[in-house]
């Protein structure tokens, strides 16, 4: 297998999804589609619809075939939308994303938030509108729980109250990072098994893959902010510790959270090797996102 190959054929078919699934930017509010797709289109890592797309064939969906690029796109929107609100004044209040002025620069904060609501909104439109009923519930169901206040939302409520707290605790870090990061990792290699036809011990496999890939990568996030530079991330470097954030690094230094993000990796890929399909191209996946440097 050709990692390389396959990494841009996976791409490829998510900046198309992206053009294709989202609204063009003329029609009306232009302001409002022109801000969803500034920040969608801004680029980044796709790491949650590449998993999607990826664990759809590991189930059975045939290579190529568009069938789990809809879902792809849906959690592409979601995320983007978390990255808008999560950038706003009131919350990281970040002036850089993806490498641009983030949309409540580039456009206003209103629009920002709009446009967050709106790419929302339009992950659930495009579930419903693109899948037969019960498979469209069960996307919706697997979406809902990941976005929602148990989860991603929750986990971002209690990293804004973990703000200049001092004494966070492990359990309460582990709570922070499973839920704001880990919940769509999880819900992306499980809507992908979904679309493909996983049985359910596949699918509980890969949310227990999801749950460590998204730790590892929380973890291995806080690492950047701490030691990777703005023009490498595209977005502000060493912002966690001027905010006063509790992260892997603030709360337990440097080594045990690159000791942390290894185990969690590990425990990722072994998992993997454990179901019977063709694994190569999400090891290879799992393995660049261990060593990514942005
Ligand atoms: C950033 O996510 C927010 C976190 C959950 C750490 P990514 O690092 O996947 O951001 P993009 O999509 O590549 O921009
Ligand atoms: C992001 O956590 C989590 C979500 C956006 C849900 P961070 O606040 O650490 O993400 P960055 O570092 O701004 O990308
Ligand atoms: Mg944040
Ligand atoms: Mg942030
Ligand atoms: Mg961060």
């Amino acid at each position: 297998m050709d990692f390389t190959a396959e990494l841009k054929r996976h791409t490829t078919r998510v900046e198309r999804g992206l053009d294709q699934f989202v609204p063009r930017p003329d029609v009306r509010p232009a302001r409002l589609h022109t801000a969803m797709r500034y920040s969608l289109e801004a680029g980044g890592k796709r790491l949650r619809p590449l998993l999607v797309l990826a664990a759809a064939e590991l189930a059975g969906a045939r290579p190529g075939h568009d069938a789990a690029l809809p879902a792809a796109i849906a959690i592409e929107c979601v995320h983007t939308y978390s990255l808008i609100h999560d950038d706003l004044p009131c919350m990281d209040n970040d002036d850089l994303r993806r490498g641009r002025p983030t949309a409540h620069k580039q456009f206003d904060e209103a629009t920002a938030l709009l446009a967050g609501d709106a790419l929302l909104t339009h992950a659930f439109a495009l579930l419903a509108e693109n899948y037969p009923g019960p498979l469209a519930a069960t996307l919706v169901r697997e979406l809902a729980g990941a976005a929602g206040s148990r989860r991603l939302i929750g986990g971002q409520m209690e990293d804004l109250l973990a703000e200049k707290k001092a004494g966070t605790t492990t359990d309460e870090l582990e709570f922070i990072h499973l839920n704001k990061t880990a919940a769509m990792i999880e819900a992306a290699l499980v809507m992908g098994g979904l679309v493909g036809g996983a049985t359910e011990a596949d699918l509980a496999t890969l949310r227990q893959i999801g749950r460590h890939l998204g730790l590892a990568f929380q973890i291995i996030d806080d690492i950047l902010d701490a030691t990777a530079d703005t023009a490498t991330l595209g977005k502000t470097a060493g912002k966690d510790a001027k905010a006063g954030k509790a992260t892997y690094v603030t709360v337990r230094g440097l080594p045990a959270a690159r000791a942390a993000a290894e185990e969690h990796s590990t425990q990722a890929t072994t998992l993997l090797r454990s179901l019977r399909a063709d694994t190569r191209f999400l090891e290879h996946l799992l393995a660049s996102m261990a060593a990514r440097t942005k």
